[in-house]
């Protein structure tokens, strides 16, 4: 490899949460770990909140200092490089064509760009539809802006596979009146990355009741395996038009401390409208090192970076899938085909030992294993980790649990 996945990066006082929220009050997360004490002789392996422990791709930092060694900071407009280089980069990577400068518009956060888009599709109270599991950040933003979630349940098919219910989509949008959904893809927190076959069934009951779709890509880059990602724009007419899709650097390159996302509307009247919601609060502005950031990951290293990265993520969860069924029996989990995370299904295995899911995680948290709760995720009993580390820590990780969580007990 030509890149570094393998040193083990110390993130402690480097303003990472991941690493640093169990000692940190009030920081989110830091209620949860507060409920275990680490037991003595093991560190912390984080693997909860979406970010990567590995250095990011050196053209990022080499962008960023270059720039900051010219000491004025004033008023400034985009670079035309970096429109440039978003289009080259879904060109190169999903094959987009037609993609010009005026589709794409400036957003701080995805979460962000998907409340404005709401906000023009929606009018108060309104009815959205996700699907569920739902990634937890959908949850506090949509309802915290007074939307009504409604959440058609994803269900696992005979090979463990995650799939839409489109029967249950199709009644829940009639019987709420819906006219806005959020779609995720790949999925966060099952990991699913989309086939065209299952885009283009829904895409057809959306445009049936004319529902307009949030697609939420920022995990697009990060598909495992063979599989591969197509953007939902690229479907058919009617989905480019009835869709605004939300896109970032930052899960892909580690950049979240920096801020920066962007959004892709081809439909004029719906990218006019936005644009104008977006600029209401004036604080959707863009921040000149993190443009410098996004112009130094899509430079041609950082797509020989995000292959690399992709086939050391790959390991991680192969590795991880056949750890699982081999040793913790009762543990169910999907074989994600994009994204870094890991959905288990500990619900089998709580029952047959007599655990609560809270003590299981908990049990977890005592030896090191800083993994997530999946309940906010709505997941009854799920726990879900995240694979973005050196392969030796997720390695320990797995050996810890097996040995001290889901097989052993703890001294
Ligand atoms: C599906 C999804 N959307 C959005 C975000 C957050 O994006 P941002 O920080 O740009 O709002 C995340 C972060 O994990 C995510 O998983």
């Amino acid at each position: 490899m030509k890149y570094d996945f393998t040193s083990i990066l110390d993130r402690r006082g480097k303003d990472a949460i991941a690493v640093d929220a169990p000692e940190m009050e009030g920081i989110f997360g830091s209620d949860y770990f507060g409920q275990a004490k680490l037991k003595p002789g093991f560190d912390r392996i984080p693997m909860w909140v979406a970010d990567m422990n590995f250095p990011t791709v050196p053209t990022i930092p080499e962008a960023i200092i270059e720039r900051a060694k010219h000491p004025a900071y004033g008023y400034f407009a985009p670079r035309d490089e970096y429109f440039d280089e978003i289009i080259r980069w879904h060109e190169k990577r999903n094959g987009v064509t037609g993609l010009k400068r005026e589709h794409i518009g400036y957003e701080n956060g995805v979460l962000g760009g998907v409340i404005s888009a709401l906000n023009v599709l929606c009018s108060k109270g309104d009815s959205v539809l996700l699907h569920s599991p739902t990634y937890i950040g959908f949850t506090g933003s949509i309802g915290g802006n007074g939307y009504n979630m409604v959440l058609s349940p994803l269900v696992q098919d005979e090979e463990g596979i995650w799939r839409m219910d489109y029967e249950d989509m199709e009644k829940k949008i009639v019987e709420n009146h819906i006219h806005a959904a959020v779609f995720c893809s790949p999925h966060n927190p099952t990991g699913r990355v989309w086939e065209r076959e299952e885009m283009e069934k829904m895409m057809e009951i959306y445009r049936k009741y004319d529902v307009y779709v949030v697609c939420d890509e920022i995990w697009s880059d990060l598909i495992l395996n063979d599989n591969r990602h197509i953007p939902l724009q690229s479907i058919s007419e009617d989905a480019r038009n009835r869709t605004v899709a939300v896109y970032a650097p930052s899960k892909t390159f580690n950049l979240a401390g920096l801020i920066g996302s962007y959004h892709i509307v081809y439909n004029r009247w719906l990218r006019e409208r936005m644009d104008k919601e977006s600029s209401l609060s004036h604080y959707n502005s863009m921040n000149m090192l993190s443009m410098y950031a996004l112009i130094g990951a899509y430079k041609p290293e950082g797509y020989e970076w995000v292959d690399e990265l992709c086939q050391v993520l790959s390991g991680n969860i192969n590795f991880a899938c056949d750890f699982i069924r081999e040793h913790f029996k009762g543990v169910r989990v999907s074989k994600p085909q994009g994204t870094y995370m890991l959905l288990l299904d500990c619900e089998e295995w709580c029952r047959a030992n007599g655990v609560s899911i809270g003590e299981l995680q908990v049990k977890g948290l005592e030896v090191g294993v800083l993994w997530q709760d999946g309940r906010p995720f709505h997941s009854e009993y799920g726990i879900r980790m995240n694979l973005a580390l050196p392969f030796s820590r997720v390695k320990e990780a797995f050996e810890r649990l097996d040995r001290y969580v889901f097989n052993g007990t703890q001294e």
